[in-house]
């Protein structure tokens, strides 16, 4: 029984001290479940102010350790031990201390879906939210940006007088939306706003009505007097969205834009997240410092 287990986790996150976070990927049920929900950015900023002593993050590996680098002192449990990143897994330390080497003068920054090992090696993170204010305050006129190709791309049409230099990672969930499935339903909807993730290519952010992180879009809908929506990002964020605007009407780009690793956490690995301390996330002490920097940068100029 679903009530059953919701309880057994309310009692267990009474008892640890513990508060529960869930992207706004996440399935419906773990969002209903979690204290707060949220985009990158907002997330990181409430893991890093909480007062309770145990965040159960859930989202994918680089959230929880973007939680555990803000706050060594909290116990960061990641209730499903597979939810990883595929785009934070496309950057590695050693090539990126290449990279560096080949731009000795450039700013290093990333997306904040990156491994905790490339944040040490960066100048500060971004989320898609915060990038854009973030590189504003950067004084340097060459700008490194990984992992995320799209992302960066778009940032950079921003700042026509800065060089990126721009890794090749993309998120398979937005490459695979294409510009016609989008076209598709205008021809049917013309009045339809289209609301698109950064991570999505080019093309397809060029038919965009707006571009923006998770929680921006949802907020565009929420505030906009029009009434229906072409959603081009990950299908989590439809449940927020119908919940905040019943009589709006939201359609999607004829292709699933799934997550699977957000996916992976349910109800059950949230109780036994708590139950059994898992999984906590530990990292080498050096590399945590350093990664730090990045995000308290983030902070700082994102603020
Ligand atoms: P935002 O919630 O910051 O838009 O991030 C999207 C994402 O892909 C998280 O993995
Ligand atoms: Fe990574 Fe894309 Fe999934 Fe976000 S939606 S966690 S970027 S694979």
């Amino acid at each position: 029984m679903i009530e059953n287990i919701i309880y057994k986790i309310e009692e267990l996150k009474k008892e640890k001290n513990a508060i529960i976070l869930a992207h706004y990927y996440e399935r419906p049920e773990i969002q209903d479940l979690a204290d707060y929900v949220g985009d990158s950015y907002y997330l990181s900023k409430i893991a890093r102010d909480c007062k309770e002593n145990t965040i159960v993050f859930c989202g994918v590996k680089f959230m929880a350790e973007s939680a555990k680098i803000l706050s060594p002192e909290k116990t960061v449990l990641l209730p499903n031990i597979d939810a990883g990143c595929p785009m934070a897994e496309m950057a590695d330390a050693e090539t990126l201390a290449k990279v560096k080497k080949e731009h000795p003068n450039a700013a290093v920054v990333c997306y904040i879906n990156s491994t905790a090992e490339v944040k040490a090696l960066c100048d500060v993170s971004v989320t898609s939210s915060s990038a854009v204010k973030i590189i504003q305050n950067i004084d340097k006129d060459e700008i490194i940006f990984l992992p995320d190709k799209n992302l960066g791309e778009y940032i950079s049409e921003k700042f026509p007088n800065k060089k990126f230099i721009l890794w090749n990672g993309f998120c398979i969930t937005h490459k695979k939306v294409k510009v016609e499935n989008i076209e598709s339903i205008k021809i049917l909807k013309p009045e339809a706003k289209v609301l698109v993730h950064p991570e999505c290519e080019k093309p397809v952010r060029a038919v965009a009505d707006f571009i923006g992180s998770t929680g921006e879009i949802i907020d565009y809908a929420t505030k906009s007097l029009n009434n229906e929506f072409v959603i081009v990002t990950e299908e989590g964020v439809l449940h927020e969205l119908k919940k905040r605007n019943p009589t709006k009407t939201f359609y999607v780009p004829g292709t699933t834009m799934t997550c699977v690793n957000m996916k992976r956490t349910i109800l059950e690995d949230v109780y036994e997240s708590l139950l059994y301390n898992q999984h906590e996330i530990i990292l080498d002490e050096e590399i945590r410092l350093k990664a730090l920097a990045s995000l308290e940068n983030m902070h700082k100029l994102g603020g």
